[in-house]
């Protein structure tokens, strides 16, 4: 090779490097095209109606109440990040990352997507710069009130959001029912439990246990369908109640707190984690959490971007291990597991004396 054609070859790799990162930084900074886009596909089903093989736009169309054009061209936008294909008989077809759009998919992230697109989580995002500048939650200032208060008031988006929840649930009962043995434990709390999904699997898995849930009335009042499913409504007792100002259960072998403490800031969570100790008392109660650990430095981790929906929607924080260590030791617990590194985690705490 000459040094004329070495340098006619860099020359021409720079520019399809350059290509590649422009290309990249144009589809990261298309988010709204692509987001919605990508919205659009899964509020329609698409990847449901493409399961017994590929369709042209206008067959999708008809089957979505779409109009054909306007859908070709979605699916066409999509199709640049991989999400379907567009084959050269112009019918579309699904394509591994479409196939997680899948309703039938307990693990897939059609939910994830329709919950980000909604319109109480996705308005706030168009005030992030109020939360970047002050820590404060957008979510207010956007609609005047608190997420948990707008969902009060709200019981169709709270019934949403429940949904939503017992997604999350269904993904990570299995995957913790062994580390949480639950047939540890005579009585179980589940605080902030939210419909009671996960606290009638953990106590399906237990058939001699009871359990407490505890969570705001609204919620509770959808819980009676959720353990009757489950066969537990007997051994359950449901509370309505605020854990910052109505008593904890009493009298619990265990104390669960599932995706609540990532919801607040640190003086709120420490006033939980008070609440529990203080009714904790002489016990040897456990403390359980299930929640996320951030990891270090550029690691990839789901974490780190749910993290901005806790800052935005609600003024809270995904923690890296030293800060959950940090929060324990203030609330007077001491870690009694070695918790996952990464991502959803259960950490048990045990009592400080
Ligand atoms: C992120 S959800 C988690 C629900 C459930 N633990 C789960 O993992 O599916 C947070 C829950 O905390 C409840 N919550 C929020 N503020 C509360 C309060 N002050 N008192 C009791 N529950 C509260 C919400 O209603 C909601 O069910």
């Amino acid at each position: 090779m000459t040094d004329a054609s070495v340098a006619a070859v860099a020359t021409f790799d720079e520019e399809q490097a350059l290509d590649i990162r422009e290309r990249q930084i144009a589809v990261l900074g298309s988010w709204r095209q692509i987001g919605h886009a990508i919205l659009v596909v899964s509020e329609l089903g698409v990847a449901d109606h493409l399961v017994a093989g590929p369709r042209t736009a206008e067959e999708l169309a008809e089957a979505t109440e779409a109009d054909a054009d306007a859908l070709r061209r979605v699916l066409r936008c999509v199709a640049t990040v991989g999400v379907f294909a567009e084959r050269t008989d112009g019918r579309f077809e699904l394509t591994p990352l479409a196939e997680g759009l899948r309703a039938d998919r307990i693990g897939g992230l059609r939910p994830m997507v329709l919950f980000s697109a909604a319109a109480f989580t996705r308005l706030p995002y168009a005030e992030i710069m109020h939360s970047v500048r002050t820590g404060e939650p957008a979510f207010d200032q956007v609609f005047g009130m608190s997420f948990y208060q707008y969902l009060e008031a709200n019981p169709e988006v709270n019934r949403f959001f429940e949904g939503f929840m017992a997604h999350w649930s269904r993904r990570l009962a299995d995957r913790f029912a062994g580390e949480l043995a639950p047939e540890r434990f005579g009585r179980i709390a589940d605080v902030g439990g939210g419909n009671g999904y996960f606290l009638s699997k953990m106590l399906q898995r237990h058939s001699t246990g009871t359990g407490v849930l505890l969570d705001l009335p609204t919620v509770v009042a959808d819980a009676e369908p959720v353990l009757k499913e489950h066969g537990v409504t007997e051994r359950v007792t449901v509370v309505a109640g605020d854990f910052f100002t109505d008593p904890l259960p009493a009298g619990c072998d265990a104390y669960i707190l599932k995706s609540i403490i990532h919801n607040w800031p640190d003086e709120r969570c420490l006033a939980i984690l008070r609440r529990v100790r203080e009714t904790i008392g002489d016990t040897d109660a456990r403390l359980i959490m299930i929640d996320q650990i951030v990891p270090p430095l550029n690691q990839w981790d789901h974490s780190k971007i749910i993290d901005l929906d806790m800052l935005v929607l609600f003024g809270g924080k995904e923690r890296n291990l030293r800060e959950w260590q940090q929060l324990l030791t203030a609330g007077g617990f001491e870690l009694a597991n070695e918790p996952a590194a990464r991502g959803w985690a259960l950490l048990e705490a045990r009592p400080v004396r």
